[in-house]
């Protein structure tokens, strides 16, 4: 049976609801949020809902979640010769969004959680060291409570990665409002979607501000609905706002976003409570968090066992798989210091030092992966499940 395996949530719901909002706004003839001949103003509903969802004051829309890193570095004051600690296991957004600031990531190891290692930052702090970037890893907090502690001790700025966690929490708080700000993704693999698109998510008003201009193109507008630039008043920026036909899918769903993190939480919990947890060990989670499943991963004893599990769900046509190619660090990027410049900005700045990421390599090589697509059915999961009993079985002979 060829099992689903792709990333898609969200993207599993685009439904009619979707196409009349985009057809109201091609209807409109207003697709920029700021003017047009008859506005609709959804990209303010969405910002406004989403506000109101996360339980947050500010919500920038933007056009994807990498721009929402930037601002969030930029919102924080992070510039040129600045350091950000953050875990190499991510996707390399994560890590650039530092870089085109001008700043250094520091990479330090992830736990058994493959989220960073919270024991493991303060011994990595330095003079340099500006922000904490967590990254939520699969719809699962870092240890906040303790990173918060650090953060605070230290005087340092947390940023959020929640690109792939909207609709976690930790206790009561959702991912992504807890540090200073977060930073989340639209994108085709996230838990709601409109293709590509992004927001920050902040209750500082600095830091709103800052991103808000930045990300056009460091104009600041005034008056209804911020129609106008007020001239001359302008920092530097570039342009990364979200049309309104992005924000209408955005919008539409938002609305769904409780029946598709239900449906996901199905789906993991009855794969949990059919396989043999005293063979396989789930990555653990932290205390007091309720995670979003967006996959189901585990964590093996060794590499062997591991790549003979991936080659194993492969024959039966089940994509378990590696978290990613690389972990970041072993990019181009870091390993050679790459930069589209000649002056080799910003390495030029402050030089990239590699760390030790040895143990995060060992837990990134025993660790698999496998995609839990909204489309999964019952009868899915029932050959999932009676794969990997068949698996286990071999193993214990
Ligand atoms: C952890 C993480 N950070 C940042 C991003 C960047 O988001 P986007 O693709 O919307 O730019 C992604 C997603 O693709 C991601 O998974």
């Amino acid at each position: 049976m060829r099992i689903p395996n792709d990333p898609f949530l969200g993207t599993h719901y685009i439904g009619k609801e979707e196409l009349k909002a985009v057809t109201k706004i091609m209807k409109s003839k207003s697709l920029f949020r700021y003017h047009g001949p008859d506005m609709q103003y959804v990209t303010d509903k969405f910002e406004k809902e989403m506000a109101k969802y996360l339980g947050v004051k500010y919500v920038l829309a933007l056009c994807n979640g990498a721009a929402a890193l930037k601002l969030a570095c930029i919102g924080n004051g992070i510039g040129p010769g600045d350091e950000v600690l953050m875990s190499p296991l991510t996707f390399i957004a994560s890590a650039s969004s530092v870089l085109s600031c001008g700043a250094i990531p520091k990479f330090i190891n992830v736990d058994e959680t493959l989220n960073i290692n919270a024991d493991e930052i303060e011994k990595n702090i330095t003079k340099k060291t500006k922000a904490i970037m967590v990254v939520h890893i699969q719809g699962q907090a870092c240890d906040m409570d303790k990173i918060m502690k650090i953060a605070k001790k230290h005087n340092l700025k947390v940023i959020e990665d929640a690109a792939q966690a909207l609709g976690s929490k930790v206790k009561n708080k959702f991912s992504g409002t807890i540090g200073d700000c977060g930073a989340f993704s639209l994108q085709a693999g996230k838990t709601i979607t409109c293709g590509e698109g992004g927001f920050l998510a902040t209750n500082n008003k600095k830091i709103y501000e800052t991103a808000k201009m930045y990300h056009d193109n460091g104009g600041f507008r005034v008056g209804p609905n911020y129609p106008t630039w007020e001239n001359g008043k302008t920092i530097f920026g570039e342009n990364f706002k979200m049309t309104e036909l992005q924000s209408a899918i955005a919008l539409e769903q938002l609305k769904k976003i409780n029946t598709i993190i239900k449906k996901q939480e199905e789906t993991y919990d009855y794969l949990i409570s059919k396989i043999d947890l005293s063979f396989y060990n789930i990555r653990p989670t932290v205390k007091n968090h309720t995670p979003i499943y967006t996959s189901l991963i585990l964590n093996f004893d060794d590499n062997n066992q591991c790549q003979r599990f991936i080659d194993y769900m492969a024959k039966k046509e089940i994509g378990f798989n590696r978290y990613n190619s690389h972990l970041i660090d072993e990019f181009d990027t870091f390993k050679y210091s790459q930069s589209w410049h000649e002056s080799n900005f910003p390495y030029n700045i402050l030089k990239f030092k590699k760390t030790n990421c040895d143990k995060t390599k060992a837990i990134f090589n025993r660790t698999v992966l496998f995609n839990l697509s909204a489309s999964l059915e019952k009868k899915h999961l029932d050959y999932i499940v009676k794969a990997m009993m068949e698996f286990k079985n071999n193993e214990s002979k």
